[in-house]
Formats: structure tokens, C-alpha cells, sequence
């Protein structure tokens, strides 16, 4: 492959070519890795398999999860890509044959002949992985997930037992109620503007749909729940499929018809409110709770769409903070403000606190000019209670992944768990650093060191007592 042309598949974004398995004694482990821990560590992310038409990050590339699975102590890492359709495809016709979602390209009649996937939109599978009902889930917001088996193994497309429809793109972000267990999910479709919250139960079986119409069909990433609502933001951001197949850039950015923030009773009955206020637009929500009647959501604030469309060529300038929002119901005031001049993304929090008042935000970060490294070197904690910041710098190259927090079985403090995420570190190369999410600014207690390389990825979580 000649990856020349594509800023984001540069460095630590290239792709890997080969599926591993590696055991502990193929793992260097520094520091001593918590004992309680039982369970895995798994992250998805884009790792294009043939050569790309066009890259527009953080949107293209197949999906390839990498694993670290612990047990009584020790270590053991596995990746596999997700199975897809379009990838099988792909190698059954030895090439590429599907394009970017900024450049489509038409699926030649021989392909779908010989049985190929017809589509061409490509099921990347590479957004997010998650854990909830005994169902291990690959995920991607334009279409149903993939189930896999605990050894990345994948089973197929999944659709709750036929909750999902044809059409149908659930969620990569949904979120686990921590009281009820339910996973409050989304669907959109390529052919309706309007937006279907989806509820499934604990054991991954359909409970309620949620109806919400919108005028034209947004990019909505991310959602958050509270005790009583799903709160979205509808950012005017938007993408045009007819403009796609023709090769031309595909998204619009139009401030000036601002972001509306949709609150949804989680009820499915009462009435949902609409906040308006000044453009911006955001990944990712960091959590969200109700106090004194009023609404409280953190997340990543960004000026602008982030898409780097320009023929795939592009690398992201947008600034990148983390924001309190206040919402009143009865005035339907807004106040939006910035926490923390930190440079941030990928926002994560300790679960059990979801939808809940909590004090500790954790994100990957830089303390670095923002300029075409683009790239994240530090883990950040951002303590809502105190106002503080505290980061730990891998180096100045590094690249650090979403800090997920693993929680200590023994407390129910956040401060107690774990941060993990990967991070390459040249010179070092990659390891799964494992921070005590109270004293971040303590660096890594134990570090995973895994050789070869695992590249820069999306989303990540910790699957609870899921081993090999
Ligand atoms: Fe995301």
C-alpha cells in the first residue's frame, strides 16, 4: 500500500498487517499489575486492510480490535480486524473495491454478482467496542454492530433479535444505566432525518423506542443520559450522500443557524425540550446529572466540524476543551463554559457514576502547541469538585488513547480504580499504561509493554470478568 497521501494513516495511524496472539512471556510487564483485576481491556479502531481511495479521519478504515486480558495477575493480548462484509469482500477480490465515506465509490456489477457485498457505503466496525449483555459488540454508527466472540473472533451482524431493521445505524456511544442496567442506545437512518432513542434491557433484549423528528438529518455522535432524560446535541453539521457519490466534499458546516441541544424525557411520554445556543460541536459527552432542577452536561467542546474533508488530506486544527453546560428547564436558559484551557478529547468517566453527580473527568490530552503533530501525550484528570487538572506526560511524541476507568471491585470510589488506555511512545514503542485514576499525575503503576505495534485507535472499554 503507498499511504503517502493520507496525513492520518502517518506514524503511529498506520495500519498493522497481522493478526497476533502473544502470551505473557511475549509481554514485558514493568511495575506490578493490580491482582483484582479480572476481566479485559479492549479497544476498537481503523486499520485499513487495502489500499484507500481517500481517508477522512476519524471516519474510514477497517475495524481491527486489540485485546489485553488479565487474570490472577497476568497478561495475555490479542487483535483481530472485525470480520465485515466489505472486508471478506475485499479479500475475496484480492483489492479494494469499496470507497471513503468522503469519496463513495459505485460497487462494479461483477462484485455483486459473485455475491459481494452490494453496498458501498463500508460497515467499518471500528468506532467502539462494548460489553453489555453477555454480548460483545463491535460498533460503527452507520449500520448494526458485530458481534464477536471473547477470543475477537466474529460471529456476524447483530440486530437485538430483530429489534434493528434494515436501515437501521445504532449508536457507537450508547450508555449503561448504572441502576437499571439498560443500555440507552440510538438509531438513525440514511433515508429519514428523524432520530429513534432505542432502550435495551440488561440482557441485550428490546424495551422502549423514543421518537425524535429533526428537519434534516444531523451528525449526532454521541449521547448522554441523566436520572430522567437522554440529552443530544444537534450541531449544524451535516453530510450528503448524493454529494459523496459524486466525489465532491460531502459536509457542511452552517453556524449560523447555532446547535440546538434536544433534551428527551427518558420517560417516552412527557414532552422534549429544544436549547438553543451558539454553534459549536462535539464527539463526546464526559458525563451529565441533574441538581437543584437544573440540567449539568460535560463535554468536549469543539469551534467547528472537525473533519479534515479536503480531499482526506487534511489534519485537524480545531481547538479542543472540556465545557460545563447548564440547562434550565423553566427558562430554558443556557450557560456554556469553559472548565479547563486543556487541549482534550475522548472523554471518559467512572461508570458506575453515569448520569449521576460525580467529581472526576478523565481525557486524553496535550500539553503541546496544537500543530500538525497532532497527536495526544498525556492522560488528564479533571476534578470538577476542586477545579484542578492534573496530567501525565508519556513524552513529548507519545500518543495516548482513551484513558478508560476501571473500577476497583473493593471500593466504590472513582479515585480507587484504574485509568487504561494504549500508548506509543517512540523510543519505547507501545504498552497499556495503567494509572490510579486518583493521582494521575503519578504516571503509570504497571505498564503492559507489547511489541510490534498497536496503532493510534477510537474507542475502548473494560469488559468485566470477560477471559479467554
Ligand atoms: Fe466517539
Amino acid at each position: 500500500m503507498d499511504l503517502s497521501a493520507f496525513p492520518y494513516l502517518q506514524g503511529n495511524y498506520a495500519p498493522v498487517s497481522e493478526e497476533r496472539d502473544l502470551a505473557e512471556a511475549e509481554l514485558r510487564v514493568e511495575g506490578e499489575i493490580p491482582k483484582k483485576l479480572r476481566g479485559a481491556f479492549m479497544r476498537d479502531g481503523a486499520n485499513v486492510a487495502f489500499q484507500p481511495n481517500h481517508y477522512v479521519y476519524p471516519l474510514d478504515g477497517d475495524g481491527m480490535v486489540h485485546a489485553v486480558y488479565f487474570k490472577d495477575g497476568h497478561v495475555e493480548y490479542k487483535n483481530r480486524w472485525v470480520e465485515t462484509s466489505h472486508l471478506k469482500t475485499e479479500r475475496q477480490f484480492g483489492r479494494t473495491i469499496y470507497g471513503s465515506v468522503g469519496k463513495l465509490l459505485e460497487v462494479p456489477p461483477e462484485v455483486i454478482e459473485a455475491g459481494g457485498e452490494p453496498s458501498p457505503v463500508r460497515n467499518t466496525a471500528n468506532t467502539n467496542v462494548l460489553y453489555h449483555g453477555g454480548k460483545l459488540l463491535a460498533m460503527w454508527e452507520g449500520g448494526f454492530p458485530h458481534l464477536l466472540n471473547n477470543d475477537l473472533s466474529t460471529v456476524g451482524l447483530f440486530d437485538y433479535d430483530g429489534a434493528l431493521q434494515p436501515g437501521d445505524a445504532l449508536t457507537a456511544h450508547p450508555k449503561i444505566c448504572p441502576d437499571s442496567g439498560d443500555l440507552v442506545s440510538c438509531t438513525q437512518r440514511w433515508d429519514s432525518p428523524n432520530y429513534t432513542v432505542q432502550v435495551f434491557d440488561k440482557h441485550a433484549r428490546h424495551k422502549q423506542s423514543i421518537q425524535v423528528e429533526f428537519p434534516r438529518k444531523g451528525i449526532i455522535h454521541d449521547l448522554q443520559i441523566t436520572q430522567n432524560f437522554i440529552v443530544i446535541f444537534y450541531a449544524p453539521a451535516f453530510h450528503s450522500v448524493e454529494k459523496a457519490m459524486r466525489g465532491e466534499d460531502p459536509f457542511e458546516w452552517q453556524p449560523e443557524l447555532g446547535t440546538k441541544i434536544i433534551v428527551i424525557p427518558r420517560d417516552g411520554v412527557s414532552p422534549q425540550m429544544t436549547f438553543e445556543t451558539e454553534a459549536f460541536f462535539s464527539w463526546h459527552f464526559c458525563n451529565g446529572f441533574e441538581r437543584d432542577g437544573k440540567i449539568v452536561i460535560d463535554y468536549v467542546w469543539i469551534n467547528s466540524i472537525p473533519f479534515t474533508q479536503a480531499q482526506g488530506t487534511g489534519v485537524e486544527k480545531q481547538p479542543r476543551r472540556m465545557y460545563r453546560m447548564t440547562l434550565d428547564p423553566k427558562s430554558r436558559a443556557v450557560t456554556n463554559e469553559q472548565f479547563s484551557n486543556v487541549f482534550c478529547e475522548f472523554s471518559r468517566i467512572d461508570e458506575r457514576l453515569m448520569g449521576k453527580d460525580y467529581r472526576l473527568g478523565f481525557a486524553t490530552c496535550t500539553n503541546r502547541d496544537w500543530g500538525d503533530a497532532h497527536g495526544y501525550n498525556c492522560t488528564g484528570s479533571f476534578d470538577f469538585e476542586t477545579g484542578e487538572v492534573a496530567l501525565w506526560e508519556y513524552g513529548p511524541e507519545a500518543n495516548a488513547g482513551e484513558p478508560v476507568h476501571v473500577p476497583n471491585p473493593d471500593s466504590d470510589r472513582e479515585e480507587d480504580g484504574w485509568l487504561m488506555c494504549y500508548v506509543h511512545n517512540p523510543g519505547e514503542g507501545p504498552f497499556l499504561s495503567i494509572i490510579q485514576a486518583g493521582d494521575v499525575a503519578a504516571g503509570p503503576v504497571a505498564k503492559v509493554h507489547i511489541p510490534g505495534r498497536v496503532p493510534n485507535g477510537f474507542h475502548a472499554n473494560w469488559m468485566q470478568d470477560l477471559t479467554l
